[in-house]
C-alpha cells in the first residue's frame, strides 16, 4: 500500500475543532469535577422515581447523613424555619443528650484522604441551646485520620437565630479509604447545621478536582459545551437547568434533582434506579463553567432550554405564544450580558461581584439541546424566535442549532432542510448545526466519508458522538480499543472536512466508577484517581496534533479505506511537519509506503526522522481504575525508511518534516 503525501494545502483546520462536551451525567459535577466531598451538603436531596409523564421527587433531606453509632445516638431532625438561604430551606437540627454524640456524612462511597494533604472544611451552625466545642473529623470505625476542634460561638440570649460560618482545615495523618466525615458535640445540647462542605486545599480555583482538570487541559480543548445534554431540558420543565439559579453565592443556589436519577427506570426496578438520589447542588454553575473555560483555554459554548422538557422523556412544553416563553428568550439575552456585559449592567454586575469584572468572551450559544421538530414541539419556531431576539441585540453571537438525536432519520433531514433554507435568507441565521450519533463501531468505519458531500453553507457541530461496542450502566469495558479505533477512523473524515465540520466533541465526558448511568465515556474516575480511556487517547492525539491545514489526499483515502486503513494528512505550519493520522483496523500489521512531492510536484526527500505516537492492542482491550494504563500511547522517533509500519489494530500519528 502506498500514499502520495502532497504538500498541497486544502482547507484551514479551525482552532476550535476538537472540544469538550460536559454534562452532569455519571456524577460528573457533584461527586466529580466539583471537588465537594460532602454528599447532600445543604440537606435538600430528593429520592426520584417514575416513568415518562409521571416522574416524582420525594424529599429525603437527611440522605447520606446518620447519627454516629454509640450506646445512645443523638437526634437528627431535618427542619425548616429560618435557613441560611431561603432557596435551600432545610437544615439539620441535631440534639445530643451527652458529650461525644455526633453525626456523619457517608460522602458517596466514603472519604478518601491522602497522608499530608489538607482539606478545607466549612459549615454554618446555630447554637440553639449549646455552649461548647465541636470536633470535626474524618474517621472509620472509631479510627481518626484527621481532626480539628471548632469553638462554638454562642450568640447572646434572644439572638440565637444567628447563623455563624465556621471554617477549619483538616490535615490527613495518614491515608484513609471509605471513611466518613463527622461532627461531634462535646456536651449535651442542640445545634443546627447547614451547608457543610469539605474541599481538598489543592482544588483548582478552590473548587475543581485538580486531577480531572489536568486531564481536560491535556486535551487542548477548542471549546467547552455545557451544561448538557438532557439536563438542559430536564425530565420535566420544573427540573430543567436554569442558569440564573446557578450563579451568585453557592448557598443561595436552589438544589435540584438530576434528570439522570431517572435513567432506565423500569417495571423491573420498580421505576426506581440505583441513582435515585442523584441531585444537583449547582455548586458548579455557569460562573464556574466560564471559569473552567478560562482554565483550560476553551471557548465557552453554553446551551439553553427553549421551553421544551426532554423530548424523549416528556411531552411538557411552554407554547411559543405563551408569555412564559418570553422568559426563556430573556434568559438567553441575559446570559450574553452575564458573560460579556460591563460591570455596570445588571448581569455583568452579578459576574463582577462574583469575582470576574472582565468579560468571559462568549461568542457562541446553543439554542436547545437535542431538539427536533414535531407539530407539537415547533422547535423551528422556537429557534427562529431566539435567533431574532439574540441577533437583534448581539449580531456577532454565533448560534448553534440542533439536528435532533440521530443522523439517520427524517428528523435529521428535516432539520437540515430548515437551516439551509433559512441560511439562504439570512446570513448569520445559524453558525453550526449540532448532530448527535452514538453508533456501533462498524458505522463509524463505514462512514469516514460522511461529510465529504455535505453542502458547505451551514457548518456542522458534531456535538455528541461515540462508538458503542457495548453499552450499559457502569461498564468500563464499553470503552474498548475497538471503539476508539472506529472514532479515530471517523475523525480522519472530520478533519479532512473541517471546512464544514467546525466543532466536534465526544460524549459523555466523565464517568464516576460505580455511579455511571451511561457507558462508554471519555474519562473515568473514582474518589482517588482518574484515567483516560482509549477514546481519550484518540482525542488527545487529534487535539495535540491538529495541524493548521489539511493536505490534499485526492481520493487516496477511499482506496485505503477498502483495505481497512484510514488516513488524514495535515500541515503544522509552526514546525513545518506533515502530520499523518493512520488507523489500521486489520488483525495483521501493515506497511504504508510514503511517497512525497515537493513544491513543484517532484519527489522530495523528507528529513530522516519521523516522530511516531501509537495506540495499539487487542480490539477488546480497555482501561480500568485498577489498570489505567493498559491501553496508552507509546512514542518513538525513527529513521524514515520510505514507509510506516502499522501494527495490527492501531492508531498512529506520524510527524514527518517534508520540506
Ligand atoms: O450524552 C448523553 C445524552 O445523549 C445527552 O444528555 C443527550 O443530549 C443525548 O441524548
Amino acid at each position: 500500500m502506498q500514499l502520495l503525501l502532497s504538500n498541497r494545502r486544502e482547507v484551514p483546520i479551525p482552532r476550535e475543532l476538537f472540544g469538550l462536551f460536559f454534562e452532569d451525567i455519571n456524577y460528573a459535577a457533584d461527586g466529580g469535577l466539583y471537588a465537594e466531598m460532602i454528599e447532600n451538603r445543604s440537606f435538600e436531596f430528593f429520592d426520584c422515581g417514575g416513568d415518562r409523564g409521571d416522574y416524582y421527587a420525594v424529599p429525603d433531606y437527611g440522605y447520606a447523613w446518620s447519627p454516629l453509632p454509640g450506646r445512645q445516638a443523638g437526634k437528627m431532625e431535618y427542619v425548616t424555619g429560618s435557613p441560611v438561604a431561603p432557596k435551600n430551606p432545610h437544615y439539620l437540627r441535631f440534639t445530643a443528650s451527652c458529650s461525644g454524640q455526633g453525626f456523619f456524612n457517608r460522602a458517596y462511597r466514603g472519604i478518601f484522604l491522602e497522608k499530608g494533604k489538607q482539606y478545607r472544611v466549612s459549615f454554618y451552625a446555630r447554637m440553639a441551646s449549646f455552649s461548647g466545642d465541636l470536633s470535626v473529623s474524618v474517621q472509620k470505625e472509631g479510627r481518626i485520620f484527621a481532626q480539628a476542634q471548632v469553638r462554638g460561638i454562642h450568640a447572646p440570649e434572644g439572638t440565637w437565630q444567628k447563623w455563624n460560618r465556621y471554617e477549619t482545615v483538616l490535615t490527613a495523618k495518614e491515608d484513609a479509604k471509605n471513611a466518613v466525615f463527622a461532627i461531634v458535640l462535646d456536651g449535651p445540647g442542640t445545634v443546627e447545621f447547614d451547608f457543610v462542605s469539605m474541599m481538598p486545599q489543592d482544588a483548582l480555583a478552590g473548587i475543581f478536582r485538580r486531577d480531572l482538570v489536568e486531564l481536560l487541559k491535556e486535551l487542548k480543548p477548542g471549546f467547552l459545551r455545557f451544561p448538557g445534554g438532557c439536563i438542559v431540558e430536564g425530565n420535566t420543565l420544573e427540573n430543567r437547568y436554569r442558569w440564573k439559579e446557578s450563579v451568585g453565592r453557592p448557598e443561595g443556589r436552589r438544589a435540584n434533582f438530576n434528570r439522570w436519577a431517572l435513567h432506565e427506570t423500569s417495571a423491573q426496578n420498580g421505576w426506581h434506579s440505583p441513582y435515585s438520589h442523584y441531585n444537583q447542588t449547582l455548586g458548579l454553575g455557569f460562573y464556574e463553567y466560564f471559569l473552567l473555560c478560562e482554565l483550560i483555554g476553551a471557548s465557552p459554548l453554553p446551551v439553553l432550554n427553549v421551553g421544551l422538557a426532554c423530548q424523549f422523556q416528556s411531552f411538557e412544553l411552554v407554547e411559543t405564544d405563551d408569555p412564559a416563553f418570553g422568559e426563556f428568550v430573556q434568559d438567553a439575552l441575559d446570559l450574553v450580558e452575564f458573560a460579556n456585559g460591563t460591570p455596570d449592567t445588571f448581569w455583568g454586575g452579578v459576574r463582577a461581584r462574583m469575582g470576574h469584572p472582565a468579560p468571559f468572551g462568549l461568542t457562541m450559544v446553543g439554542i436547545g439541546n437535542e431538539q427536533w421538530q414535531t407539530q407539537e414541539s415547533d422547535f423551528f419556531g422556537r429557534y427562529e424566535a431566539f435567533e431574532k431576539a439574540i441577533h437583534e441585540k448581539y449580531p456577532e453571537i454565533r448560534l448553534i442549532g440542533s439536528a435532533g438525536p440521530d443522523v439517520t432519520t427524517g428528523r435529521h433531514t428535516m432539520a437540515w432542510e430548515f437551516y439551509r433554507k433559512k441560511a439562504g435568507e439570512k446570513k448569520n441565521f445559524c453558525y453550526a448545526v449540532d448532530e448527535h450519533y452514538y453508533m456501533e463501531p462498524e458505522w463509524f468505519f463505514a462512514h469516514t466519508d460522511f461529510y465529504d458531500r455535505y453542502p458547505r453553507d451551514v457548518k456542522v457541530f458534531s456535538g455528541e458522538y461515540a462508538a458503542h461496542p457495548q453499552k450499559g450502566m457502569n461498564n468500563p469495558k464499553a470503552n474498548s480499543l475497538e471503539g476508539a479505533l472506529a472514532e479515530a477512523a471517523f475523525l480522519t473524515g472530520v478533519e479532512r472536512n473541517s471546512d464544514v465540520v467546525v466543532l466536534a466533541s465526544y460524549a459523555p465526558l466523565f464517568a464516576r466508577d460505580g455511579y455511571t448511568q451511561w457507558s462508554p465515556d471519555l474519562i473515568w474516575f473514582d474518589e482517588k484517581s482518574a484515567y483516560g480511556t482509549p477514546s481519550y487517547w484518540v482525542q488527545k492525539l487529534y487535539a495535540q496534533n491538529r495541524g493548521d491545514w489539511t493536505l490534499a489526499l485526492s481520493g487516496q483515502e477511499k482506496a485505503l479505506a477498502q483495505e481497512g486503513i484510514y488516513v488524514s494528512a495535515s500541515l503544522d505550519e509552526t514546525t513545518g511537519e506533515a502530520i499523518l493520522k493512520i488507523v489500521n483496523r486489520n488483525p495483521q500489521k501493515k506497511r504504508l509506503e510514503i511517497k512525497t512531492e515537493d513544491r513543484n510536484g517532484q519527489n522530495a526527500v523528507p528529513e530522516r526522522t519521523v516522530r511516531i505516537q501509537e495506540l495499539a492492542g487487542q480490539p477488546e482491550d480497555y482501561n480500568c481504575i485498577h489498570e489505567p494504563g493498559r491501553v496508552k500511547v507509546k512514542e518513538r522517533t525513527q529513521e524514515f525508511d520510505g514507509g510506516i509500519d502499522l501494527p495490527a489494530h492501531s492508531f498512529l500519528v506520524a510527524r514527518i518534516r517534508l520540506f
